[in-house]
Order: C-alpha cells, then sequence, then structure tokens
C-alpha cells in the first residue's frame, strides 16, 4: 500500500509518500518561516498563498523522489483540519483534484490524528497509549486507544506550550521562531553556570533556574489541563523588574539566557506534573505501555528529560519520534491516511475542511476554557 500525504495546515508546505511497511520514499517540507518572520508570527493570508505557489512543484518532487507515477498510488491523504483554513483548501483541493482524476481514494486527515498515529511510523507500537501532543497550537494528553478511539485527558485552558514559548521569546528579545531560541538560551546559561563551578552533578544550573522562582501552573491540582499564561506574565514581570534595575534599561545577556532556563523549567516542572495524574487516570481504564511525546515542542531536549522520568515513575516506555517527524510534516498524514485505509475507510470528494476538528468531541471543556479544541 503506498500513499501520498499533504499538509498545508500551517506554515509548512509538505508532501510525503510512504507505505505501510514503513518505508518513507519521499518527505519534502518546505518551511516559510522566512516570509512570516517579519511579522513575528503566521500570517494565515500569506500562509494560504505560499502553499498555493509551492504545493505543486513539491508534489511533483515528492513522486519522483519516491520513483512513482500517480496511477502506481493506492490513495491520496490530505490534512482536512485543524489549522488555519485557507491552507487547509489548498491541500485538500489539490489532493482531491489529483485523487478524482486518477481516481483514487481520497482521505481527509486529522492533523491532529497525524501526529497522533506518527509514533506508529516509526514502530509497531501497539494500542492504547498515551499520548502528550505539545506543539504552537495544541496542547493535549490524549488516551490513543485505537485509529479514530481518543479520548482526551486535559488541554490547555489558555495558551498552547510552543506559543508561551514563542510568546516568552518575544519579551526576552530571542526572535521567531521562540521554541529553539529559548531553549538555545536556556543552554548558554547552563553553560555559564557549570563554568562558573556549579558542578554539573547538581544538574548544571539549578540556581540558575531557580534564580527567578516562577510558578509552576497547575501543579498539584486535581486532572490533566495545562495553563500558561499566568507563567507568561510572571516572565513579563520579570523582564520589566530586570530592565529598571539595569543602567542601560535592558536586560544583559546573562538576565536574558538565565530567564530563559528558568521559563523552560517551569513550562517542563508543569507539563510533568499534568502527565503523571495523566498516567494514573489512563491506567483507570486502559493498560498503556508507552508514553508518546508528538509536536514541535517535543524536540526540546530538557523536557524529554523530564519526561523521561515521569514515564519511569509510571512504569512506561517515553517514545519521542525524532524531530523530523515531531514537527509538522507529511509523512505524519500520509501514515494516518494508512492506517485509515487499512481499517477500509475513504472520504467523498465533497468532504468540507474544518478549521476545528477535535479528536474527542465528547470531551468536556477544560476548567476556564475559552475557544480553544
Ligand atoms: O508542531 P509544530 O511544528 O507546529 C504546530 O504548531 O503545529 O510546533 C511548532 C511549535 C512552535 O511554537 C515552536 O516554538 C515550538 O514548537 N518548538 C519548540 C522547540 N522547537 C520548536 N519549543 C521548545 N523547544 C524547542 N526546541
Ligand atoms: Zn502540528
Amino acid at each position: 500500500m503506498i500513499v501520498l500525504g499533504i499538509e498545508t495546515s500551517c506554515d509548512e508546505t509538505a508532501a510525503a509518500v510512504v507505505t505501510d511497511r514503513r518505508e518513507v520514499l519521499a518527505d519534502l517540507v518546505l518551511s516559510q518561516l522566512a516570509e512570516h518572520r517579519p511579522y513575528g508570527g503566521v500570517v494565515p493570508e500569506i500562509a494560504a498563498r505560499s502553499h498555493l505557489d509551492h504545493l505543486d512543484r513539491l508534489i511533483g518532487e515528492a513522486m519522483a523522489k519516491a520513483g512513482l507515477t500517480f496511477g502506481e498510488l493506492d490513495a491520496i491523504a490530505a490534512t482536512g483540519g485543524t489549522g488555519l483554513i485557507g491552507g487547509v483548501i489548498v491541500g485538500v483541493t489539490m489532493a482531491k483534484a489529483i485523487a478524482a482524476v486518477h481516481r483514487l481514494p481520497f482521505l481527509a486527515v486529522n492533523h491532529l490524528e497525524g501526529h497522533a498515529l506518527s509514533a506508529r511510523l516509526v514502530e509497531d507500537l501497539p494500542f492504547p497509549y498515551l499520548l502528550l501532543l505539545v506543539s504552537g497550537g495544541h496542547c493535549q494528553l490524549l488516551l490513543v486507544e485505537g485509529v479514530g478511539r481518543y479520548r482526551r485527558l486535559g488541554t490547555t485552558v489558555d495558551d498552547a506550550a510552543g506559543e508561551a514559548f514563542d510568546k516568552t521569546a518575544k519579551l526576552l528579545g530571542l526572535g521567531y521562531p521562540g521554541g529553539p531560541a529559548v531553549e538555545q538560551a536556556a543552554t548558554r546559561a547552563a553553560a555559564r553556570a557549570i563554568a562558573a563551578g556549579e558542578g554539573a552533578a547538581k544538574g548544571g544550573g539549578q540556581a540558575v533556574r531557580d534564580r527567578f522562582d516562577l510558578p509552576r501552573p497547575m501543579r498539584g491540582r486535581q486532572g490533566c489541563d495545562f495553563s500558561f499564561s499566568g507563567l507568561k506574565t510572571a516572565v513579563r514581570q520579570r523582564v520589566a523588574a530586570l530592565a529598571a534595575a539595569s543602567p542601560d534599561g535592558r536586560l544583559s545577556d546573562t538576565d536574558r539566557d538565565d530567564l530563559a532556563a528558568a521559563f523552560q523549567a517551569a513550562v517542563a516542572d508543569s507539563i510533568a506534573d499534568r502527565v503523571a495524574n495523566a498516567i494514573d487516570l489512563a491506567r483507570e481504564s486502559a493498560p498503556i505501555g508507552a508514553l508518546v511525546v508528538a509536536g514541535g515542542v517535543a524536540a526540546n531536549a530538557y523536557l524529554r528529560a523530564r519526561l523521561e522520568q515521569a514515564a519511569r515513575l509510571g512504569n512506561l516506555r517515553l517514545v519521542a519520534p525524532p524531530a523530523r517527524l515531531c514537527t509538522d510534516n507529511a509523512a505524519m498524514i500520509a501514515w494516518a491516511g494508512i492506517e485509515r485505509l487499512r481499517l477500509g475507510q475513504r472520504d467523498d470528494l465533497d468532504f468540507a475542511p474544518r478549521p476545528r476538528w477535535p479528536l474527542d468531541p465528547t470531551a468536556p471543556k477544560a476548567v476556564g476554557a475559552g475557544v480553544k479544541a
């Protein structure tokens, strides 16, 4: 079984060709980072136009790399939501056109389902498992019981984890996208602390991480929901205090890096606490064997180390797909298409793109939740 996957729901134009034997024959991702950077975030209209400009060529390149013609495919899968609707329409329309011309099955894949099943593209991971999805748009804990069977255990009541990293980076003047910049700053802070004599035996940089006494949102609270907006406010206050105390009204490089390290530690502590609750909750209804982490924030090495710890305490294996498969890509969309196709599923060509598409429509709203799924 060979499937072409298309992903256009945010700021990556992506096309991939994947087989049901876990072979990735092509996996192309074109980032629009440079186009959005001047605005400090993703501009939906620019994103949609850019997908339109590049998707055609990218699909051609993916097919050439796989050495296949459209007629040799078994299906076309495209992200049908959630995401920025202009981009989703571009991808879905393209996929439908190819499917119609070559008389192939079309699958509209839920972007979140792509993330949820991505670990199974790497290894033969049995259901059920616990999934932590941490990206720029989402922060959720899900019990993955099977293809199409998801139970949401927790979600964020305000910002997504990646959003918190991006906003903090902005506050610290670290640029866009914020996640990798905050992680680099935190790593510099830890390295400075070790060089200054704080031994690696103490975890290298513990004093730095404790320096600002940032809150650990939701820690100790019941349930598995997340919150990051209070932490962001605390960072803003520390930045203002440091700037006021500095002779030139600006943060020193050391202060900035230390604050980044403190923020990263607070996010990781908060997430680890929520994950521990989710492990207990999931166990009440399913014999889970693994904690899977996906989404762009999963690229963060400090967070991974904290999750490794949380998994060990809960007697679970941590499965973290390679960073390339954690951030937005089309291989995970093709794979989710294969998983559904194997179950005999396909979608009609009149499928309407969905800006919101929760994996678990029955999940109660998070306490204090706004509009986020
Ligand atoms: O999954 P993704 O590529 O796109 C979606 O949001 O769907 O995730 C992007 C997010 C951004 O917020 C980015 O700042 C964050 O993931 N991110 C990181 C790191 N790399 C990317 N956050 C923390 N540490 C990182 N190393
Ligand atoms: Zn994503």
